[in-house]
């Protein structure tokens, strides 16, 4: 089986920038997927951003900047994912839009044997192979924020997903990418998310109840634990209708009491209070 050469990336956001960011640095041809020509410009601006931010602390040539740029395409039609090997999914965390996507990237991406990925945080990944006429070639390729940084990838077959694909995202993740990975079951949230989202929930709560103040809840945590940034900070980075929509995945999974999102939570999406992405969150950054 070939190496991946073709990558495409559908949602440009935070995620899907970052995934098409370490494609092209990778030396892979990139096209990443957006709604509208607003939203593509807006991705491809913190994507070129990312990338200069990369040249000045020195982790890539300026040279190398302007390769991957040159293999980045931005473009509003899906119907341009059609000679794909790889495509990776990441728009909102949303169960019905994933679905009506992963019905159409079946149709539009002709290659029989090429791979359809979720970057889905919680969203269990049967439910989207079951959208396609390709189930045996559907699984998560779950990445971390921000994915130039974060060195893990979860891989998460579902209980359809042939070991030839498993194999060959596995090859894409550690030897194009230089990723580490590790192997997860179909289960909401995987390894890490059923593991950090409790966790960033329960701060909420506590931040809800009046226990402490944002800064002293996650100094707690940076000082106290030694964690590269507290759970507030962490909630703002990953924002909050992600948060908020991955909890409500996870609590329709199990039903347990600490999955559910707090009133807060919701309340602060309702007003756009989405985290870093929206300028504030639990914290300012205008
Ligand atoms: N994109 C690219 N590079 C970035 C970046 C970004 N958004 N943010 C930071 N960096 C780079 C910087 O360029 C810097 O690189 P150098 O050391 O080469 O200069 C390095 O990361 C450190 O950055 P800073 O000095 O600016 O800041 P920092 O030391 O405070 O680190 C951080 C920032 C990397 C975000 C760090 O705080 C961190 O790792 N935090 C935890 C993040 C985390 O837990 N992510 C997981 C979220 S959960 C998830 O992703 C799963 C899900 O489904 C929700
Ligand atoms: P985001 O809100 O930053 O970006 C989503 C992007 O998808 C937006 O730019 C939106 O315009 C685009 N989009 C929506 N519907 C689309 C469609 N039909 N076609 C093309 N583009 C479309 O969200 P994000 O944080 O990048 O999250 C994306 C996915 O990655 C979610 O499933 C999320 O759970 C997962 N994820 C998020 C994080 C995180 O820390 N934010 C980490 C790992 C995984």
């Amino acid at each position: 089986m070939t190496e991946i050469e073709r990558l495409g990336v559908v949602g440009g956001g935070l995620m899907g920038g970052g995934i098409a960011e370490v494609g092209a640095r990778a030396g892979l041809d990139v096209i990443v997927c957006e709604v509208d020509d607003e939203a593509a410009r807006a991705g491809r601006s913190r994507l070129w951003k990312s990338l200069n931010r990369a040249v000045q602390s020195g982790k890539i040539t300026e040279a190398d900047r302007d390769a991957a740029q040159s293999r980045l395409l931005f473009s509003t039609d899906l119907a341009d994912l059609d000679d794909r090997q790889l495509v990776v999914e990441a728009i909102a965390e949303d169960e019905k839009l994933k679905v009506d996507l992963f019905t159409r990237l079946d149709e539009v991406v002709a290659d029989p044997e090429a791979i359809l990925a979720s970057n889905t945080s919680s969203i269990p990944i049967a439910k989207l192979a079951g959208a396609t006429k390709r189930p045996a070639q559907v699984l998560g390729v779950h990445f971390f924020n921000p994915v130039p940084v974060l060195k893990l990838v979860e891989l998460v077959p579902s209980l359809l997903t042939g070991e030839q694909t498993l194999a060959r995202a596995e090859r894409f993740a550690t030897e194009q990418l230089g990723k580490q990975t590790i192997r997860a079951q179909d289960r909401s949230g995987f390894v890490v998310n059923a593991l950090l989202v409790p966790y960033l929930l329960s701060a909420v709560r506590m931040y809800e109840g009046g226990f402490a103040t944002a800064e002293d809840i996650d100094d707690g945590m940076v000082l106290g634990c030694a964690h590269p940034m507290g759970p507030l900070r962490l909630a703002d980075l990953v924002g909050l209708d992600t948060l908020a929509a991955i909890a409500d995945s996870m609590y329709a999974e199990y039903g347990e009491a600490h999955h559910a999102a707090p009133p807060l939570l919701r309340r602060m999406v309702d007003a756009g209070l989405k985290g870093k992405k929206s300028g504030k969150g639990f914290y300012d950054y205008s």
